[in-house]
């Protein structure tokens, strides 16, 4: 059980002070937005090179872009340890997990809302984790999804098909009031922006939120 705060939700102004905020956390998770995949714009490579200098904990990056065939192993190559794409947005998802890998990172891809998992369940041994998002991708915020529930079941039951260390991650209106859901279906990965940078402080709800998933 992983908690993998984004830092969507943190002071822009004071990236270094906010990722010592989240140093109990199991990884930092940086959101991209490239304002055509989705209606958002955030912050690209050399910002994350220079979070990638300060930041205690290992970087998650969701790439929320078009062209991630082209963009997204950079990534990778400067030292982000886990690299997610979305597969609506890739042109050959095998071949770009493959990339990923070789460049040193985690292989990890991404589903909208609307985007079924059976499709792609034969991707499973090129990656080394599913991201169902459980908002639609583009703002911190939304309101938590639950009818994703089943799709973060199908992925599971597919990875015990399978076997292999597959993490399931969940993203999008994760706090403590949800986070459980997520558990019982089967996610191991959880993001929380809002839930983690609010006036309680970051660290204590990191606790609270693992507290919750890991008894
Ligand atoms: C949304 C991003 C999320 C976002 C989650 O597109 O991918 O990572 O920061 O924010 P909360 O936890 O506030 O829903
Ligand atoms: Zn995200």
């Amino acid at each position: 059980m992983q908690i993998s705060p984004s830092i969507l939700s943190a002071d822009f102004a004071n990236l270094q002070d906010e990722l010592e905020a989240i140093a109990q956390a199991d990884w930092a998770h940086v959101d991209v937005m490239d304002n055509h995949f989705v209606p958002n714009l955030t912050l690209g490579l050399p910002v994350v090179e220079s979070l990638l200098r300060v930041s205690p904990v290992p970087i998650d990056c969701h790439l929320m872009i078009e062209d991630p065939d082209r963009w997204a192993p950079p990534y990778a190559g400067a030292g982000a340890k886990s690299v997610t794409f979305h597969v609506e947005a890739a042109h050959d998802p095998k071949t770009l997990a493959r990339e990923i890998r070789a460049q040193g990172a985690r292989a990890s891809m991404a589903l909208k809302p609307g985007t079924p998992w059976e499709p792609y369940e034969e991707l499973l041994p090129e990656l080394d984790m599913v991201l169902v998002m459980t908002v639609e991708p583009g703002f911190g915020g939304q309101t938590f999804m639950a009818d994703m529930m089943p799709k973060v079941a199908a992925v599971r039951q597919s990875v015990r098909r399978h076997g292999g260390e597959v993490w399931i991650q969940v993203d999008g209106g994760v706090s403590a009031s949800t986070i459980e859901q997520c558990a019982d279906a089967g996610a191991d990965v959880f993001v929380a922006g809002s839930a983690v940078f609010n006036a309680e402080g970051a660290a204590s709800n990191i606790a609270r939120l693992r507290e919750l998933v890991t008894g």
